[in-house]
């Protein structure tokens, strides 16, 4: 096994989600407040719908933590669904509460409903769509924060900006975009409701969040997706699934509702010719963790031969609309194959912006994945010697 593993349970209106991750060198220094931020941002943004004023989650930390500090064990997280309150009964793990709550059978389109149900054998659509749902992303933005926490000790950051909602965008190419000039837009997103780092486009992608609420459907959008500060020699060009591209594509590509994802440039360049989309090579300082080597540009996307090259990591990423929207879609009864309007759920308006923030969760575990792989180390000190052993080494 290589660095990190992690997996999530729990259903959206079950009791909690639960939340493993194991891999983590001991002596971290790691608390619930840290992680509790990482959730808020997760739970903010303008286009979302009621269950959010219902849950501020707060995570439990049950295991791998003492003193403040990470024992090298599995890190075990809980959070509990407040709204659970409300499904008692219709969530309930015992015995079968006749009456207590309808099935649900018509399928939404845009949904693991129909598909889900069909594949488990399933009469009652709840039973897919709990745990389909993207109510599942708080526990693995915990998670995240955990690997984001273990990144920040060796100066990695991961950090993400919207760039499109419901076609009203805030075009940056990433290319020519320094550690510095990355890091500032994720720090302006961040004082956004909509995540957008420019104060017009924000107010621009307002409006159509607004306009599209009262007419009863929904918005999807773009966003970037970055981590600065990572060190050369991540993933490998050796196996197909070592390497680093295709494994933070999935991540981020697991995201619900993300349909498409570039690394750097990735669409944009197949229109240009070569000799201006390669990142050239530049002798530069010594010093530098690039072995005296300088690039002026970063179309790749800190991605070469699917190593990292030492440039910041860059995805870019596409959200379809919300499927679920107030205004009725086509579907048909699945019990009694009548045409119908699917179920309406509450429901988001549009949440690219907090699909950002989970992307930024599944970069950071991907990334610390790959940097434990090639630095290991079961305590923070030994992974750090192995990463200055090896700085040293390319110098
Ligand atoms: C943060 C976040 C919030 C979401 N909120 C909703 C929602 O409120 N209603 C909804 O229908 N879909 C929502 N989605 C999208 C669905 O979960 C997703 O479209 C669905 O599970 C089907 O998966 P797929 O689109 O990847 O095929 C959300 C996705 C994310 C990432």
């Amino acid at each position: 096994m290589g660095g990190l593993r992690f997996l999530t349970g729990g259903e959206s209106h079950g009791r909690a989600l639960v939340g493993i991750v194991e891999g983590i060198p001991a002596n971290l220094l790691l608390d619930e407040e840290y992680i509790n931020g990482h959730l808020q941002r997760r739970q903010r943004g303008y286009g979302r719908g009621g269950r959010m004023r219902i849950e501020s989650d707060r995570v439990v930390i049950m295991g791998g933590v003492r003193w403040g500090r990470t024992i090298g064990s599995p890190i075990a997280l809980y959070i509990e669904n407040r709204d659970w309150q409300n499904w008692k009964r219709g969530m309930s793990v015992e015995g079968r509460d006749e009456g207590s709550i309808e099935a649900v059978t018509r399928p939404r389109p845009g949904h693991a409903d129909l598909a889900g149900v069909i594949k488990y054998n399933q009469r009652d659509i709840r039973n897919i769509l709990e745990r389909s749902s993207a109510r599942e992303t708080a526990m693995r933005v915990a998670l995240g924060a955990v690997a984001r926490r273990l990144l920040q000790e060796f100066g990695i950051k991961v950090g993400s900006f919207v760039t499109a909602i419901g076609g009203v965008s805030f075009e940056v190419s990433t290319e020519l975009l320094n550690e510095e000039e990355l890091e500032s837009l994720h720090t302006e997103a961040e004082s956004s409701e909509v995540r957008c780092p420019d104060p017009k486009t924000s107010e621009d992608m307002k409006r159509v969040i607004d306009r599209a609420r009262k007419e009863g459907h929904s918005l999807g959008g773009r966003f970037v997706v970055f981590a600065t500060g990572v060190p050369p020699g991540l993933g490998s060009h050796i196996q197909w699934d070592k390497r680093l591209d295709g494994r933070v594509a999935q991540a981020v590509m697991s995201v619900q509702a993300v349909k498409a994802v570039s690394i750097g440039e990735g669409y944009e360049i197949a229109d240009r010719p070569g000799h201006e989309v390669m990142d050239e090579m530049f002798a530069g300082p010594r010093e530098s963790s690039l072995a005296g080597i300088k690039r002026k540009s970063n179309f790749a996307g800190g991605i070469e031969g699917g190593i990292t090259n030492g440039m910041p990591v860059v995805l870019k990423a596409a959200m379809k609309p919300i499927p679920t929207q107030r205004r009725p879609l086509r579907s048909v009864d699945i019990i009694t194959g009548e045409e119908v309007e699917a179920v309406y759920e509450r429901s988001d308006v549009c949440a690219v912006e907090a699909a950002s923030v989970v992307a930024e969760a599944m970069l950071a575990l991907t990334i610390a994945d790959a940097f434990l792989e090639k630095f290991g180390g079961d305590s923070i000190e030994e992974t750090r010697r192995n990463l200055e052993g090896f700085l040293r080494e390319i110098k």
